[in-house]
C-alpha cells in the first residue's frame, strides 16, 4: 500500500489532501520523497514559525525528551512557569497564563473565563458572547458555535451551545450587547475569514466601551499571536489592552500547544480547568526556545527587515497581475491577495504548487501567505519567482 491508500482507508476523511510525501525541511524549504523542492509560503498555517528542521528548538527537544516528557499538571513544571513568564512579559500586560494543547481549547478556555466572570461579578447572571461574522475560533462544538461561518453551524453536529450571536460590522455589535452579554470575542486581523485587518480607532473604541461597561474583550491571537503580525501580539500593534487573550499555532513553532491569558488572574480555582498535556515539560520547552528565537529576531531588527522585504515583493506581484488580483490585504508576515474569482484562486494554488511553492487559500477568494517568520530573502525570492511562473500560466 502506498502512502495515499494507506492514509485512506485508516484515516478519516476530514481533509481535502494533496498526496505529495514530504520528508525533510530546512527554515522554509521542504523537500519531498522524490527530492523535489518547495518554497513554504504557508508554515503549516502559521505554525512553524522559527522555520523547518530548527536546530535550536529541535536540541531542546531532545535534550528535554532525554530527561523528562511530562509528569502531571499535579506538579510543578518548571518551563511551563518559565514560559508563561515569557509569554506575559512579551505581551506587556499584567496577565497569567493556561497551557491547552490547541486554538480551539485555547478558545474554550477563554470562554470559561468569560462565564465564570459572568456568573461571579454582576447582580444577575451574564453568558452571551458576541463574535463576527466570518470569524473562526475552532473545530469544538462550542468553539464551532463561536464561529461567525454560517456553513460551519451544519445541522450534522447539532445542537450547539447557546449563548453565541456574530455581527459582521464592528459597528454593529454594540446594539447586539444586552444584560445577558459577558464578552466580545474577536480576531483583530481575521485570517480564515480572508486575511482581514479591523481599522485600528475602531477597535480602539470598541475595546474602550467594554471597559466602561465591565464587559470583557477576548482576543484571539491563535493565528496573529507570536511576532506574526511584526509585534508580539496584534493587541500591541492596536494598543488595546484585552482582558483574555487565546494563543496557539506559531507560539510552539510545531509542538501542539494552545495558551489562554487573562488580566483575572483569580479567576479559577483549582478543578474549574485543566488538560492532561496542557503546557508539558515538553511542548513549554519548545516554545520557550521559540519565542526567545523570535524575540531576538525581532530586537536585531530581522523580522522588520524580513516583513519588509516580503511587501515589496508582495506589492510588485499585486501592481503588475492587477488583471487577477483586486485588493492587497493583512498585515506582518500575514498577508493576502484577493483574487478575482475562486476557479482563478483555485488555478493559482494548484500551479504554484506544480512549480514547487506552498500557498494558501482563505475564505473563497483569498490568496493566502504565512510563511516561517525566519524566511530568508533567497527563500523570498524563489518563492516569488516562482508564483510568477505561476500566474504566468494562467494569463496566457
Ligand atoms: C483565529 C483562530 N482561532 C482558532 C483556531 C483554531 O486553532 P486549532 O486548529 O489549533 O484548534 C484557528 C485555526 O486556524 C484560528 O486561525
Amino acid at each position: 500500500m502506498n502512502l495515499e491508500q494507506t492514509d485512506k482507508q485508516y484515516v478519516l476523511n476530514t481533509y481535502a489532501r494533496n498526496y505529495v510525501n514530504f520528508t525533510k525541511g530546512i527554515n522554509a524549504t521542504l523537500f519531498d520523497d522524490k527530492d523535489n523542492k518547495y518554497i513554504d509560503f504557508t508554515s503549516g498555517i502559521g505554525v512553524v514559525s522559527v522555520g523547518h528542521g530548527n536546530k535550536e528548538v529541535a536540541d531542546v527537544i531532545c535534550d528535554q525528551v532525554n530527561s523528562i516528557t511530562h509528569t502531571s499538571n499535579l506538579y510543578a513544571i518548571e518551563p511551563q512557569a518559565k514560559l508563561a513568564k515569557k509569554i506575559v512579559e512579551l505581551s506587556g500586560y499584567d496577565m497569567a497564563c493556561f497551557f491547552a494543547n490547541s486554538g480551539a481549547e485555547a478558545n474554550e478556555g477563554a470562554i470559561k473565563i468569560a462565564r465564570k466572570y459572568g456568573e461571579t461579578k454582576f447582580d444577575s447572571k451574564r453568558y452571551k458572547i458576541v463574535t463576527l461574522g466570518h470569524s473562526f475560533h475552532g473545530r469544538t462544538i462550542t468553539t464551532v458555535k463561536a464561529s461567525g461561518q454560517k456553513k460551519m453551524h451544519s445541522d450534522n453536529f447539532s445542537p450547539y451551545p447557546d449563548g453565541f450571536s456574530y455581527k459582521h460590522k464592528l459597528d454593529d455589535i454594540y446594539a447586539q450587547i444586552d444584560d445577558e452579554t459577558v464578552a466580545v470575542m474577536i480576531e483583530l486581523i481575521q485570517g480564515e475569514g480572508g486575511v482581514q485587518p479591523f481599522p485600528k480607532e475602531d477597535i480602539q473604541k470598541l475595546a474602550r466601551f467594554l471597559k466602561e461597561k465591565g464587559l470583557l474583550l477576548i482576543v484571539d491571537e491563535v493565528q496573529t499571536g507570536g511576532f506574526r503580525t511584526g509585534e508580539f501580539l496584534a493587541s500591541n500593534l492596536y494598543d488595546i489592552e484585552p482582558d483574555i487573550i487565546t494563543l496557539a499555532k506559531g507560539i510552539g513553532g510545531g509542538v501542539p500547544i494552545g495558551v489562554v491569558m487573562t488580566k483575572y488572574k483569580d479567576i479559577f480555582s483549582p478543578g474549574d480547568h485543566g488538560s492532561t498535556f496542557g503546557g508539558n515539560f515538553l511542548v513549554t520547552s519548545a516554545a520557550h526556545k521559540v519565542c526567545e528565537i523570535l524575540e531576538k529576531h525581532k530586537d536585531t531588527g530581522l523580522l522588520d527587515e524580513t516583513i519588509i522585504y516580503f511587501e515589496t515583493k508582495l506589492k510588485k506581484l499585486y501592481e503588475e497581475n492587477k488583471h487577477l488580483f483586486y485588493k492587497e490585504v493583512g498585515l506582518g508576515l500575514m498577508r493576502g491577495l484577493r483574487v478575482n474569482d475562486e476557479e482563478t484562486l483555485t488555478k493559482i494554488v494548484n500551479n504554484a504548487f506544480d512549480e514547487g511553492l506552498l500557498l494558501l487559500k482563505a475564505g473563497k477568494i483569498t490568496l493566502r501567505f504565512l510563511p516561517p517568520l525566519t524566511i530568508s530573502k533567497d527563500e523570498i525570492d524563489e518563492g516569488f519567482d516562482k508564483l510568477a511562473r505561476a500566474i504566468k500560466i494562467i494569463t496566457i
